[in-house]
């Protein structure tokens, strides 16, 4: 029986290409998400799946499918799939880390760099035909070199972007659940401490922590307000991680100077609160979006789904 393999959405023509003509692969040009009912269905038979972000992969999913034995997501977040219920179901979960951490931390780190001297109130500014005299007062943002960077989750993209600060003479504090070892922490400049510490003392603070229970509204009105006035918040990590509620509170009293941010708690919504405000920078989930990456991602996502229909070990499994 040939392997059989459900790819609902798009993917690079590059990466599609190491699929082998004996795999026969279900495949959909398109960035729409099935619906549930619709997965289930194309799931019917299947052995593996390579999806994105955008697809839910639960226990009734996951229930309904049994033929399935692999679940490859394209991407190195996989908060949309069940682990627990995959692996009481023998189902392998795959992500994709390390092919996108340095993409991601530049993206973050354009975002900080947009947010701190409002690189897109001036790109509106100049094409809305506003320029008519150069004026000395004009868009004052904040500096970022010699400053403090707060890192909230210190793994492989906390870090990058704690390197990137190395470059700015940037003192950096991380919060994480683990320390790293200290030579990292030399490298880096790094200091762990606690959450509440982080946020008194940076004047950046960049989340990079997973979506789980615990990290879900990390960031609400209680810790914004822990923050300086004059600090500015970037999330490339996960929506949740942030109150979104409190975070238009917080930037239109102006409890914090700015936000960055690439994720939303209800993407694609963005809350409306956000939009009018001028000292946020909005992205669309882009921070790993380099043609580079984003074929290594969908390449890595592919190498792994084909190991376990193989009978090998993931290249980069779920733990
Ligand atoms: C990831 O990899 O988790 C990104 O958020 C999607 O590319």
């Amino acid at each position: 029986m040939p392997k059989r393999v459900l790819i609902p959405n798009a993917l690079p023509a590059e990466a599609r290409r190491a699929i082998p003509s004996e795999i026969e692969v279900d495949y959909s040009e398109t960035d729409q998400p099935l619906t549930k009912a619709e997965l289930i269905r194309r799931l019917q038979g299947k052995d593996g799946l390579i999806c994105h972000i955008i697809l839910t992969i639960d226990d009734e999913v996951l229930g309904a499918c049994p033929s399935l034995k692999v679940v490859s997501n394209v991407a190195v977040g996989y908060n949309n799939i069940d682990v627990a219920a995959a692996r009481r179901r023998g189902v392998v979960v795959t992500n994709t880390p390390d092919v996108l951490t340095e993409t991601t931390a530049d993206f973050a780190w354009a975002l900080l760099m947009a947010a701190a001297r409002r690189v897109a109130e001036a790109d509106q500014y100049v094409r809305s035909d506003q320029w008519k005299v150069w004026k000395w007062d004009l868009l004052w943002g904040v500096d970022i070199h010699g400053k403090t960077l707060g890192v909230v989750g210190f793994g492989r993209i906390g870090r990058a972007v704690a390197r990137r600060g190395q470059g700015f003479g940037m003192r950096v504090l991380y919060h994480d659940t683990v320390r790293a070892d200290a030579a990292t922490e030399r490298e880096l400049n790094a200091s762990p401490t606690d959450l509440e510490t982080l946020l008194r003392e940076s004047d950046f603070v960049s989340l990079h922590t997973v979506l789980s229970p615990e990290t879900r509204h990390l960031i609400d009105e209680r810790t914004l307000r822990l923050m300086k006035r004059t600090a500015v918040l970037i999330n490339a990590a996960r929506g949740p991680v942030v109150n979104e509620a409190a975070l238009v509170k917080a930037l239109s009293e102006r409890w914090i100077a700015g936000a960055g941010l690439d994720v939303f708690e209800e993407e694609p919504r963005v809350h409306p609160g956000l939009l009018p405000l001028r000292n946020v920078t909005l992205a669309p989930h882009i921070a790993s979006a380099s043609g580079d990456t984003r074929i290594a991602m969908a390449t890595l996502a592919i190498r792994n789904c084909l190991a376990v229909l193989g009978g090998k070990p993931a290249l980069t499994p779920v733990s």
